[in-house]
């Protein structure tokens, strides 16, 4: 994820693409940059850091113009540094990107057979030289862009400036965010609302598939194929709060919505739409590792210690490699057995963890390959591991993990599948069934999401109580985990999560009319030995609520059903956990806590 500006207007626009910057940099802060038209040529600047690095550069050596892209980076390729930092150059021309270009290793591989080289590790570069060539050999940079667009495959909202122009900008969209915004005598563009504000209220969203040319005078918008489209501006009434959170109350609320995209964003390149099939090369990890393993021992902690339970389950199951995830802080600290032919998945979002990169650097000094599961590129755990295989959620500012979690589950079941096929132990034809299931989850999730009044609603019946339980089996077991987690951490009533099977020793003394107790029954191997653990609950009046895939299934049990669409076993975490982080979140909001910032707790935690 990464935040792009643009502007055309009458003034001075360095100063407001950085404050445009600024309220775009929730979206990535590890670089930035711009590229403003002075009238003759093209000045870029660019900073690795925060904003301030560059804004301090600016502020040293001032670039002058009116008009002008700018960019924040999330790092997706490329580690965080002034190179990689956009906008990028080729020629006459600057680029600024937000997405992943799928196709980019094959497109580089032929701009390089012709010639061209590369600054920069971004998949960026190659759409500041494809649009470098058409207007070399005459075309307008509107018709450039759109020839660019047509050899790209993935995501991208892109905004492009040409030096032989100094009055015009050139956008498009495909998968990632992009709107203009109008004013008077001025146009701007930017990744998200709240960056346009300051200069206007009226803003056209653009569709995947359109690009757009902006002036002073307005905007020109077509489709790829060339068909003029018409839109009418909207009129945006939110504060500037509420634009940052996109309209939610909550950043939490507002990354709970926002999985489905982060499991796309995760999935792409490496498992192809058009024939379900997986992109060894961008697994983190190769075929001749995999021939040496013996054992994965997975380390993580909170809600990425759920995810690595996950990917356990998953690995021994699929890959028929012993798996076992242990607790980071744990694993240090016994003197552990491990040594060549361990492969270690360190799975962490913030990927400073100060526990799991301990425990990651214990095992690699003993020998042990290391791989990491991390979201923010080129952090402590990505830079001291073997190969990483990132998720792409982009940042997380909720302190409660919640698309981080989704994007490392598919992380995690993505390499399950990897490993089965490398070891053979999955054949193709069940391992294309699962990748087809697979690229249908992100929609899933959405109708998941489509139930969240409902959701509110059984969250108002809970709202008091003191305590909650949450039960599941198999994989339900880690998401029984994380729903207890979610639910304490931000709404402060004491919640636990367990194994179904372990309800009579010991949580079933706790069950009264008064318990909400939480139970995971989709359709799956462990529905029926999970149907008669809740049987025990209801023969103590304790209050059910069930998630299940078919009413049917929790008819004379539950007080309360969450639904969610019937999808393939491994798969069932990603759809199950929605429901229960949006009760967690409506409960907290209910009970008037600090959602975000949930006390005594910290988003990322450096300490031991
Ligand atoms: C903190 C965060 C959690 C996170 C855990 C592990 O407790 O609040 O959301 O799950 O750290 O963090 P990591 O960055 O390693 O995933």
């Amino acid at each position: 994820m990464c935040g792009i500006i643009g502007y055309v207007g009458n003034e001075e626009c360095a100063p407001i693409l950085l404050e445009g910057l600024r309220r775009l940099e929730y979206r990535g802060y590890d670089s930035a940059g711009v590229a403003v038209h002075d009238g003759t040529q093209l000045n870029v600047r660019r900073a690795a850091g925060k904003l301030t690095a560059l804004g301090d550069s600016l502020a040293r050596s001032p670039v002058h113009g009116t008009t002008g892209i700018g960019h924040t980076r999330w790092a997706t390729h490329g580690k965080p540094a002034e190179r990689n930092a956009h906008p990028h150059v080729s020629g006459d021309i600057a680029v600024v990107h937000n997405g992943i270009i799928e196709n980019h290793v094959e497109l580089k591989h032929a701009l390089r057979a012709k010639g061209r080289e590369f600054l920069s590790d971004t998949d960026t570069e190659i759409v500041a030289h494809l649009v470098d060539i058409e207007t070399t050999a005459g075309a307008t940079l509107f018709e450039a862009v759109r020839a660019t667009l047509k050899q790209l495959r993935g995501a991208y909202a892109i905004a492009v400036i040409s030096k032989r122009d100094a009055h015009t900008l050139v956008l498009a969209k495909n998968a990632s965010p992009l709107v203009l915004g109008v004013g008077d005598g001025v146009m701007l563009a930017a990744s998200d609302v709240p960056a346009l504000l300051a200069h206007s209220r009226d803003v056209i969203f653009l569709e995947d598939g359109e690009l757009a040319e902006i002036t002073r005078e307005g905007a020109r918008i077509e489709t790829l194929a060339g068909a003029k489209v018409e839109r009418a501006p909207v009129r945006i009434t939110w504060s500037l709060m509420q634009a940052e959170r996109g309209g939610y109350k909550h950043f939490m609320l507002k990354e709970i919505h926002e999985q489905p995209r982060a499991i796309e964003d995760t999935l792409r390149g490496r498992v192809s739409w058009e024939d379900a099939s997986l992109e060894p090369a961008e697994m983190g990890i190769s075929a001749a590792d995999v021939a040496g393993i013996r054992r994965v021992v997975f380390l993580a902690c909170g809600t990425s210690f759920h995810a690595a339970l996950h990917g356990r389950y998953l690995l021994e199951g699929l890959a028929r490699v012993p798996a076992v995830a242990e607790l980071a802080s744990e694993f240090r600290y016994r003197d552990p057995v491990i040594g060549a032919g361990d492969l270690v998945v360190a799975v962490s979002q913030s990927g400073e963890t100060a526990d799991t990169l301990a425990a990651a650097k214990e095992a690699k000094e003993r020998g042990a390959r290391i791989l990491a599961v991390v979201n923010v590129q080129g952090s402590a755990i990505a830079r001291m591991a073997h190969g990483t295989l990132y998720t792409h959620a982009g940042p997380e500012i909720g302190v409660a993990s919640t698309k981080c979690f989704t994007a490392q589950l598919a992380a995690l079941t993505m390499l399950a599948i990897h490993l089965g096929r490398c070891r053979d132990t999955l054949s193709a034809d069940r391992a294309g069934a699962l990748l087809r299931e697979f690229v249908q989850i992100p929609n899933k999730m959405r109708t998941v999401l489509e139930t969240a009044k409902h959701v509110e609603t059984v969250a108002r019946s809970i709202l008091h109580t003191r305590d909650a339980l949450f039960l599941g089996r198999g994989l339900s077991s880690a998401v029984a985990l994380e729903g207890a987690l979610k639910l304490k951490e931000i709404s402060y009533v004491h919640a636990e999560g367990y194994a179904g099977g372990e309800m009579k020793h010991g949580p079933l003394a706790l069950v009264d009319r008064d318990m909400p107790v939480v139970c995971l029954l989709p359709t799956d191997s462990t529905l029926e030995k999970m149907l008669s653990n809740v049987q025990e609950v209801r023969a103590r009046d304790g209050n059910v609520i069930a998630v299940v895939d078919d009413e049917t299934v929790a008819k004379d049990l539950a007080t309360h059903t969450l639904r969610i669409p019937p999808t393939l076993e491994p798969f069932t975490p990603l759809l199950s956990i929605v429901p229960l982080q949006l009760l967690s979140y409506y409960v907290a909001d209910l009970r008037g806590t600090d959602v975000d910032q949930p006390r005594n707790l910290a988003k990322t935690v450096t300490v031991e």
